[in-house]
């Protein structure tokens, strides 16, 4: 039995990469995507879902989110991912039709139709799951699980000196998911920068990815190759050498195998007033709040296994 996933993602270079692992998983179903506002605005996330979605043959709803953050003015990551989202990619038009419902009504949607079955996987800013809280706040019980790209748990931002890109995006909502979703069956897994950052693609991988788009007859190889090239070029222009940080996919997998990495509990929050730390995602290790754990944080990473792992999929998927 495919292990059913709503994936909300804003459609980037890695989220991407998740994406096509999943479609290539025969025990993964994509039953809903959700195009939320991050590495690019929410109406190029979703004509890159519309278009990814339709040349993987993943016929689930694709339902646009909203267009800003809750509180915080938008902000996108061109120089990471590239205007269109995929850095050198060239996606066709998709024919596809959208789900004519909201990103959020989606996610309610879904989850009433499969209580106790569908996955969460949020793979960008929370805000249209805050959003669809507020139209069904049973959520946390309706869904299975709930696995979460974002945070940096006293480790170093890749936004702010403290904050993780999805988390900083949208700080609001992320605090109200921890809050409501601390009192679900299954706590919220997150996969927090100090987990993601040590899944790094080197020039053996995008090696790989060329060869491979060399070789296959699959558009999407062809994609792939040229986003991450681009993503190569941002790194390396970020001072991180010719390397590529992959966060997405990690999570993804984890969620879909509970493999390649451990959790552990630990209660964490959002800091919203901080005028040096607004968004970032305070772990409090020593018990201080008084507070039960809020996640299970990803912890014990086995990437060379991981990206291994993910690169064979991709290879026998698209191949
Ligand atoms: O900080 C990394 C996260 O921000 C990833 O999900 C990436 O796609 C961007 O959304
Ligand atoms: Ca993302």
């Amino acid at each position: 039995m495919a292990l059913p996933l709503l994936v909300d993602c804003d459609t980037g270079i890695d989220d991407a990469i998740a994406l096509t692992y999943l479609a290539c998983r025969d025990d993964a179903e994509v039953a809903g995507i959700v195009s939320t506002g991050g590495n690019v605005p929410a109406a190029t996330v979703h004509r890159n879902n519309l278009a990814l979605s339709e040349l993987l043959g993943v016929d689930a709803p694709v339902a646009l989110g909203a267009d800003r953050p809750l509180v915080e003015p938008p902000m996108f990551a061109d120089d990471t991912h590239g205007a269109g989202g995929l850095g050198h990619a060239v996606l066709p038009e998709a024919t596809r039709a959208e789900d004519p419902r909201s990103g959020a009504q989606l996610w309610v949607d879904l989850a009433r139709e499969r209580p106790g079955e569908l996955v969460g996987l949020v793979l960008g800013p929370h805000t249209n799951l805050a959003l669809a809280l507020e139209i069904e706040p049973e959520l946390p019980r309706l869904l299975r699980r709930l696995h979460v790209m974002g945070g940096a748990i006293n480790h170093r931002g890749n936004t702010g000196a403290t904050s993780e890109w999805n988390i900083a995006v949208d700080p609001e909502a992320a605090q109200r998911v921890l809050a409501a979703f601390a009192s679900a069956p299954q706590l919220p897994v997150l996969g927090a920068l100090q987990a993601t950052e040590q899944i790094v693609f080197t020039g053996a991988e995008l090696e790989r990815l060329e060869a491979l788009a060399a070789r296959s007859a699959h558009p999407v190889a062809r994609i792939l190759a040229e986003a991450v090239r681009f993503y190569f070029e941002f790194h390396q222009a970020d001072g991180f050498g010719w390397t590529a940080h992959v966060h997405d996919p990690l999570v993804t997998a984890h969620a879909l195998t509970g493999e390649f990495a451990s959790t552990r509990p630990l209660p964490v929050d959002v800091e919203l007033a901080g005028t040096l730390t607004r968004g970032q995602t305070v772990g409090d290790e020593l018990g201080r709040w008084g507070r039960g754990p809020t996640v299970e944080l990803l912890d014990e990473v086995r990437p060379a296994e991981f990206v291994e792992h993910l690169l064979g999929t991709l290879e026998a998927g698209l191949g």
